[in-house]
């Protein structure tokens, strides 16, 4: 029998439209501009509108990278969200709503919940169900509105984080050189507490806003994406120079300088949206391929390094070639 590949056949993107920026934050909460770019790179982040929820954001980029695609709705097989801000607390699942406004009424769909690094779970899981011949389509969105969980007056939050949503399609081929190279997922839950939203079982009476413990995340996030990318490219025989780009989650400019710096990336290898996007969790590195896709700069056969590190801990990282058109 064959072996079947899973490749990454398109993406697609939303951003909301309303900004909120670095100077609109200074009337918020004891802050600066200057304080903001210099410690993270941020100018400014989108936030949805009142009516729009998770699944609204996940269904506009689901659109455009389904007709990217070339495929029919009917055909995907799965759906996948990766998300910390979905549209009901635990029930239903942002991926079931999200697949009935695409008018699938007999598809699996589930969230995949791994914070920041959700996008690159997601890939795992549609890269294991494709390559097991168990699924032949599958749409995987990172999507968040995790400005509703944000507590407006926590100035080593509020700052950092934007709406927005990230899709690509994910399909069996028969041909290696339109493969994901590898993907490595992992988890380290004794540092559960570096970031949470409580109101689980857990603490039902918690507020429901994002807590992170900054500084600390900020050092073991260096430390641990810095080895696990050396650690995947050294597993595929790859050196940063077989690297067209570099695309990071965008949490903070400075972590994806220091991990640039030790892979001896040349700036134009690296993908940042971070300043107009904000960290915008697991939507994050799908809303930044996107972006080198419309701007033209991601071609056909492009090496992609992924790589993303949040609440859990859970970080993981992606060597993919881009195999839309
Ligand atoms: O995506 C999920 C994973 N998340 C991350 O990877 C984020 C990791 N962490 C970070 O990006 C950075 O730690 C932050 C941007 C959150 C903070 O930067 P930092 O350089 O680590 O600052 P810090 O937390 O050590 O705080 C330094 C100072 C403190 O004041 P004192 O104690 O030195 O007087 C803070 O109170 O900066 C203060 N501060 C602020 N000042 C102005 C914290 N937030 C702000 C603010 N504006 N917004």
């Amino acid at each position: 029998m064959k072996k079947i590949y899973a490749s990454m056949i398109s993406i697609g993107a939303y951003a909301p439209e309303k900004r909120l920026t670095n100077s609109d934050l200074e009337k918020m909460v004891d802050t600066t501009d200057e304080w903001i770019v210099k410690r993270t790179g941020i100018k400014e982040r989108r936030i949805a509108a009142a009516n729009e929820a998770t699944s609204d954001l996940a269904f506009k980029a689901a659109e455009i990278a389904i007709e990217r695609s070339g495929l029919a709705k009917n055909d995907i097989d799965m759906v996948l969200v990766a998300t910390l801000s979905g549209d009901f607390l635990f029930m239903p699942s942002t991926a079931a709503v999200l697949a009935g406004k695409l008018g699938l009424k007999d598809t699996p769909a589930f969230d995949v919940l791994a914070a920041c690094s959700g996008f690159i779970y997601a890939l795992a899981t549609a890269k294991a169900y494709v390559e097991s011949g168990m699924a032949r389509n599958v749409l995987i969105v990172g999507a968040e509105v995790s400005s509703r969980f944000m507590d407006y007056s926590d100035r080593s939050v509020c700052i950092l984080f934007g709406d927005g949503a990230g899709a690509a399609v994910i399909s069996a081929t028969d041909d290696p050189a339109r493969a994901i190279v590898d993907v490595k997922i992992a988890a380290d839950g004794s540092l559960w507490d570096f970031l949470t939203i409580e109101g689980g079982s857990k603490n039902p009476d918690g507020k429901r806003v994002m807590t992170m413990k900054g500084n600390e995340t900020f050092k073991i996030a260096v430390r641990t994406l810095t080895n696990d990318v050396i650690e995947i490219l050294a597993r595929n025989n790859l050196d940063s120079n077989a690297i067209t780009h570099f695309v990071p989650h965008q949490a903070n400019l400075r972590i994806i300088q220091a991990v640039g710096d030790a892979l001896k990336l040349a700036p134009e290898q690296v993908v940042l949206t971070v300043d107009k996007f904000g960290n915008t969790s697991a939507a994050s590195i799908p809303m930044a391929i996107n972006e080198i896709y419309e701007s033209g700069r991601l071609k056909t056969g492009d090496l992609m390094l992924l790589d993303a590190f949040g609440g859990g801990l859970a970080w993981g990282s992606a060597l993919v070639r881009f195999a839309g058109k």
